[in-house]
């Protein structure tokens, strides 16, 4: 715990994010104790709000994990946004338009000018990418000529391909130096995804297995239950591929397939994470989707083109899968299939290792012609239910000799009934302390995209229309002969 004061400052305050996420992870590590003694939060919106209005705002969504609801302050003190004074506090309720741009970047800076008064200050720049660089050219300019460090996390969307992520990389390199950056991917502070180096590079059962001469595919899924619900604007001009694929399930990639780094030191890992390694995404290994209305149960569920802020006959996929490679010795010829979508029938993140057959198995006659349903398969289920669980072939008690598939399983719930830390506490604490394993560096970043635009621009020019499916099923059809190609099948499906 350090002992010097800290100031962090949401810029992006009335957001969504905020509100769900940023908030309620520094509570909790508030609550837990994990702050500085002497700190104070600032918060900056395009919502017109006064202090009352923020800290009412804010408190409805202060969860912990102690799993109690607040719906008023805790009497304990912790100090929601700023400690201005009066006069100041009225500009700081400006506007963030960028039409208002000479208003509110002077409002921002007297706040800056605030934050500037403790030793060490951190930016959490959650805000559009329109007015991203006049707010990062003020905390930048500022920044340098005051004592303690300035670091910045910024959230995605980083641009929307290679050119436009390039532009937002000068940018930032212009005001601070890459030390002062942290890109976040929540996903790499999720549990399950830490522990994903833990349980190779600490258990001889599976570190020798992790090579092509073992693992047949492996799968990282992404299913929420839900539709882009008032996201639609932001979601629209990004689309799944973009939204989850080229960040979040591609960092798990990365992690999952890398060489043993030197050590586990930010950059030893970031140097092994292997998206150099990778073959740029072609449009015949991607399939794209999108939902349709459907009625279940006398509930009817819209269309993603039903949300009035998606423009009519948007081709944007909300679903997607894809087939990558790593164009390296331990992993030539193993696919990679990614698959992620809204609105499916249900919410769930995981990462699926299936491994090879077992040559001349002994016992391959007791599965019948379906040989496939005899190999191991390793899953780490992110969320929810936090579990990993490995499929084995087993006897079925009793005289005959029947096998099943059955499950070695560490479900966490049962094992360590503390509950788990939300990503965003692990990352922000991360960034208090200068740690930056998990955050993306910006040569990821660029290789990230270097992967993904070639085909998402393909894929715009040639105006591919999405395979449709109901909102709440298993999503499009395409997916399968996607597998079927290399041979492998979902493992989510059975
Ligand atoms: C965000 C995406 O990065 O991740 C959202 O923009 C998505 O579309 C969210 O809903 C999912 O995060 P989590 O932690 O709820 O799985």
């Amino acid at each position: 715990k350090e002992e010097s004061t800290l100031s962090i400052t949401v810029v992006g305050a009335s957001g969504d994010l905020a509100k769900k996420k940023i908030f309620p992870a520094l509570f909790a590590l508030f609550y837990e104790d994990w702050l500085p003694e002497n700190f104070t939060v600032f918060g900056y919106a395009r919502t017109k709000m006064n202090d009352e209005e923020l800290r009412n705002m804010i408190s409805g969504t202060l969860t912990c994990r102690v799993n109690q609801r607040f719906s008023t302050l805790p009497d304990l003190s912790f100090p929601i946004p700023h400690d201005l004074n009066a006069d100041t506090r009225e500009h700081l309720q400006g506007k963030l338009p960028h039409t208002a741009k000479p208003s509110y970047l002077k409002n921002f800076e007297l706040l800056i000018e605030a934050a500037g008064k403790v030793s060490n200050r951190l930016f959490y720049l959650s805000i559009p990418p329109n007015i991203f660089v006049d707010v990062v050219r003020s905390v930048g300019l500022r920044a340098s000529s005051l004592n303690g460090w300035t670091r910045v996390i910024v959230e995605k969307p980083f641009g929307r391909d290679s050119e436009s992520s390039g532009e937002l990389t000068r940018c930032l390199k212009q005001y601070l130096t890459e030390d002062q950056i942290f890109r976040i991917d929540h996903y790499l502070g999720k549990e399950l995804v830490e522990n994903l180096s833990v349980l190779r590079f600490s258990n001889l059962v599976f570190e020798p297995l992790w090579s092509r001469d073992y693992i047949r595919s492996v799968q990282l899924i992404f299913s929420e239950d839900f539709g882009t619900e008032g996201r639609g604007g932001y979601f629209d001009n990004y689309g799944i591929i973009r939204d989850i694929m080229q960040n979040h399930l591609l960092q798990i990639l990365a992690l999952f397939a890398m060489e043993t780094p030197v050590s586990l030191d930010a950059e030893d890992v970031r140097n092994e994470k292997s998206l150099r390694s990778m073959k740029p995404l072609k449009l015949g290994d991607v399939i794209v989707g999108q939902y349709k209305g459907h009625s279940k149960s006398g509930r009817s569920y819209p269309a993603y083109t039903d949300d009035p802020t998606v423009p009519k006959g948007s081709l944007t996929p909300t679903f997607a899968a894809a087939a990558l490679f790593i164009n390296n010795a331990r992993w030539d010829g193993v696919p990679f299939l990614m698959k992620a979508g809204k609105a499916l029938h249900t919410r769930r993140a995981e990462v699926r290792v299936q491994f090879r057959h077992v040559p001349g198995n002994l016992y391959k006659r007791n599965f019948g012609t379906d040989l496939d349903m005899a190999t191991n398969e390793l899953v780490l289920r992110v969320q929810p239910d936090e579990a990993i669980y490995l499929r084995i072939n087993n006897k079925v008690p009793g005289l005959g000799m029947r096998l099943d598939r059955s499950n070695l399983n560490l479900l966490y719930s049962a094992r360590y009934p503390r509950e788990i830390p939300d990503a965003y506490e692990r990352l922000l604490l991360d960034a208090m302390a200068g740690e930056r394993r998990l955050f993306i560096r910006s040569d990821e970043l660029d290789a990230a995209w270097a992967l993904f635009t070639p085909m998402l621009k393909e894929l715009e020019e040639k105006k591919i229309a999405p395979e449709l499916y109901p909102h709440g099923s298993r999503g499009p059809v395409g997916a399968h002969y996607l597998a079927a190609k290399y041979n492998v099948r979902w493992g989510d499906l059975g």
